[in-house]
């Protein structure tokens, strides 16, 4: 694992969209696993305008995002989904065709996310996974949990993480209580992942991932197991 440690949240989302911008000029059809949350918010600002500047173009990229809240419609401005569409999709020159986050209203859950795993394998497996963190240390929503599962699933989601999403919601009763989300062998495929970690409130679950011992009540020490993986942090929550 590398760590990069970067001065501040802007410097941080400036290296990964610059570490991005590196792997759709290797490889201009490759597959991105993308990531929503207030942690990659500024890399795709800065993603946004490395498109409009002309030195990066996403039309034969695929991406598949890690997880979306379950019941939820895409038109919800709360799914991750519409998030996605804000934030990069409606920015850049993504193919339609191309773009892929787990179906939050699909009617038959077992089947939406088999078919998920599925679809990455068949779109060659992701080649960049951009990864944030709970300060509980989840990854996706693989939450702390005795046994984590493999592939993509229906996961109920735990307080901490309840309340930690209520500030994007009128009320905390607001936040839905499950989501489908990649697993840990979904997300452990990837051929490279970087991991974003921002704030104070990420020290401790960094503090375990850097101890290199691996638990499943801090899903993200799972990641010492990976071989390409690069930690970006800043400053807080290295010094947090
Ligand atoms: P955040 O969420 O980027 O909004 O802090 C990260 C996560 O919960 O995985």
């Amino acid at each position: 694992m590398r760590v990069i440690t970067c001065k501040n949240y802007e410097e941080m989302s400036k290296t990964a969209a610059r570490l991005v911008a590196g792997q759709v000029s290797l490889k201009p059809n490759c597959v991105l696993g993308l990531a929503t949350g207030s942690t990659p918010e500024g890399m795709y600002v800065e993603l946004a305008r490395m498109y409009q500047n002309g030195e990066l173009d996403f039309s034969n990229v695929s991406t598949f995002n890690l997880d979306e809240y379950c019941p939820i419609d895409k038109e919800n401005d709360q799914s991750y989904y519409y998030f996605m569409n804000k934030h990069l999709y409606s920015k850049v020159n993504l193919k339609p065709e191309n773009l892929h986050i787990p179906n939050g209203s699909a009617k038959d859950i077992e089947t939406e996310c088999a078919n998920y795993d599925k679809m990455i394998d068949s779109a060659g497996g992701i080649d960049l996974q951009i990864l944030g963190i709970g300060s509980n240390g989840h990854i996706a929503f693989n939450e702390p949990e005795d046994e984590l599962t493999a592939g993509t699933h229906r996961v109920e989601l735990t307080e901490d993480t309840i309340k930690a999403n209520s500030r994007f919601f009128a009320s905390e009763s607001d936040v839905p209580r499950h989501a489908l989300t990649s697993g840990m062998a979904t997300i452990m495929k990837s051929k490279k992942i970087i991991l974003m970690i921002s704030g104070k409130n990420k020290s401790e679950p960094l503090k375990k991932l850097l101890t290199g011992k691996i638990t499943t009540s801090c899903p993200a020490t799972m990641l010492n197991m990976h071989a390409d993986v690069i930690v970006l942090a800043d400053e807080d929550a290295m010094n947090g």
